[in-house]
């Protein structure tokens, strides 16, 4: 570790976000082939838009450590878990972006506590992105919980419906 680096806990921050966005990606897209696997198809598609979204953060925090002198850890922050059962992928889901944006709200004060704007604005913005995803994945866990079998024969229609297309 370069301790004479000012912004070494920017970089730190930013290494933390890093490894959280990776595990959160492929556990997203372990969730997308599993439910595309099974039919689901509209919930199965929200996965795979997610678990890339995430993978954009990974860029765009490893381009900041970059502009920053540091060095990007690339590195998952936590192992994909086996999770197949849609209630439990979307309460798992839940848990990890209400993890992320308290972690981001805090990287958000220091970055502004050591003077840098920038890390302290991207922190802001992902922290937004992750709120988004928090929300559609609550949504989705209550229309489990209000339609249950109906709602999982929707995501089954919205199948046929697409293999019907081609
Ligand atoms: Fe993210
Ligand atoms: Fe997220």
């Amino acid at each position: 570790m370069n301790t004479e680096n000012k912004y070494q806990k920017s970089i730190d921050c930013l290494n933390d976000a890093i490894g959280k966005e990776i595990a959160t990606s492929l556990q997203y897209m372990y969730f997308h082939v599993h439910l595309e696997d099974a039919g689901y198809k509209y919930l199965a598609s929200y996965f795979r838009k997610v678990s890339i979204e995430e993978m954009r953060h990974i860029e765009e925090f490893s381009e900041r450590i970059m502009f920053l002198e540091g060095d990007v850890d690339m590195n998952p922050a936590f192992e994909t878990r086996r999770i197949t059962d849609i209630a439990d992928m979307l309460r798992f889901a839940i848990k990890v972006e209400q993890n992320t944006i308290d972690t981001y709200n805090a990287a958000a004060k220091t970055t502004a506590e050591i003077n840098d704007t920038v890390t302290h604005h991207i922190f802001q913005q992902v922290t937004q992105c992750e709120e988004q995803h928090l929300d559609n994945f609550r949504i989705e866990l209550q229309n489990i919980t209000d339609y249950g079998k109906n709602y999982l024969a929707l995501q089954s229609i919205g199948h046929s419906k697409e293999i019907a297309k081609k």
